[in-house]
């Protein structure tokens, strides 16, 4: 029997989503492929699984409440306005289930959060991209233009994966000011703990005064929870209602919920992530400038740069020195890898001499060439 037959029509042309080579064996791998925090989960974290473990015969709080009240209380404003979520990801997907019919458009920037795209395709949108500017910053005037009567959503990842660069606060206003009321605009801050720039403002800023806002918010990356699946939705609450609908029951499992209540108590720690992460890819871009590659000045935990070699056989190769990266060609780069925050200086020691060795290996097969 034919089974793709059952499938709808316009998933054919969807591709799945890539994720980064998990670590499974135990050799000695530096893990750099998903924008993950290599500081590991705080202490207070895993006493606090230890503890909900011996409770997981029972289903979680379906509303996740007490996470609820206590990110209303973190970010001051009133619970019905946040939806926890099993990750961004899973919001991303909600938001799209709930606002996007078949036939509508979202417009994202490109490159730009692959799962917008898809989540999109899935419901078979029209995807309009545009494209970055020279410098890697989106183009919110673009996408303003973009936006037409059967736009729903314009999708910011800001800052921007795989760029690693932001939009400061004047673009985004514009941007929210020229989609007005007419779609809806989600600000996807994944890495907001990361920025240090003070040009750059958060979504919280804009909720205020546009209800047409959303707020996106992950705790994979500051906290180290990637592996649990934790995030928040924050929008008005006509928003938070239709989103509701779309819910998966008991969406966020119990030991993701003990963790963060814990996480967001260990201010210790957080602080000690944004300082790890600040001072790694300062290192990390001292070392390519040193090994002569071209990167983009980052507001995150990981760096895009360009390899000058084809990047998925650079990945290859290094994926082999135990060193994994993440190649960017089905962004449509294609020399350009991506490559998070390792925890320490000696790591980033060794991602940048397995670099510069792959690279040099790749040249010489090829015939050589000057390797910068
Ligand atoms: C821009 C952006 N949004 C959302 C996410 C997903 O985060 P989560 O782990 O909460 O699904 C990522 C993860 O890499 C990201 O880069």
């Amino acid at each position: 029997m034919d089974l793709s037959k059952f499938v709808r029509p316009h998933l054919d042309a969807l591709h799945p989503y890539v994720p980064g080579k998990p670590v499974r064996e135990e050799r000695n791998i530096l893990k750099l492929a998903s924008n993950e925090n290599l500081l590991g989960p705080p202490v207070s974290v895993v006493k606090a699984l230890q503890k909900a473990a011996e409770r997981v015969h029972y289903y979680p709080d379906d509303g996740s409440v007490a996470v609820r009240m206590k990110l209303a209380e973190k970010f001051n404003l009133e619970p019905d306005m946040l939806l926890p979520v099993a990750g961004c990801a899973e919001g991303i997907y909600y938001i799209t289930q709930a606002f996007v019919d078949e036939g509508d458009e979202v417009v994202v920037s490109h490159p730009g959060f692959s799962i917008f795209n898809i989540a999109g395709a899935i419901q078979n949108a029209k995807v309009v991209r545009v494209p970055v500017k020279d410098d890697f910053t989106p183009d919110t005037a673009g996408m303003g233009e973009a936006v037409t009567e059967n736009t729903k959503i314009v999708w910011l990842d800001n800052p921007n994966n795989p760029c690693s660069t932001i939009v400061r606060r004047p673009q985004v206003e514009e941007l929210v000011s020229k989609i007005g009321g007419r779609a809806l605009f989600v600000h996807d801050e994944a890495y907001v703990d990361f920025v240090t720039d003070p040009s750059y403002a958060s979504g919280l800023e804009y909720l205020q005064e546009h209800e047409n806002v959303i707020v996106l918010r992950t705790f994979s990356k500051i906290y180290a929870l990637a592996g649990l699946r934790i995030g928040a939705i924050i929008a008005r609450p006509e928003i938070i209602t239709a989103l509701h609908k779309v819910r998966m029951p008991f969406n966020v499992n119990a030991l993701a919920q003990a963790a963060l209540l814990a996480a967001l108590d260990d201010e210790e720690y957080h602080q000690h992530s944004v300082a790890m992460a600040v001072e790694m890819r300062e290192q990390m871009g001292k070392l390519l400038d040193e090994y002569g590659f071209r990167y983009v000045p980052s507001h995150t935990n990981f760096l895009l740069f360009d390899a000058r070699v084809d990047c998925v056989e650079l990945a290859q190769e290094m994926n082999e020195h135990g060193v994994f990266v993440r190649p960017m060609k089905g962004a449509g780069l294609a020399t350009w890898v991506r490559a998070s925050v390792p925890s320490n200086v000696v790591d980033c020691y060794r991602f940048a001499d397995t670099l510069a060795v792959c690279q040099q290996r790749l040249l010489e097969r090829k015939g050589g060439g000057p390797a910068r």
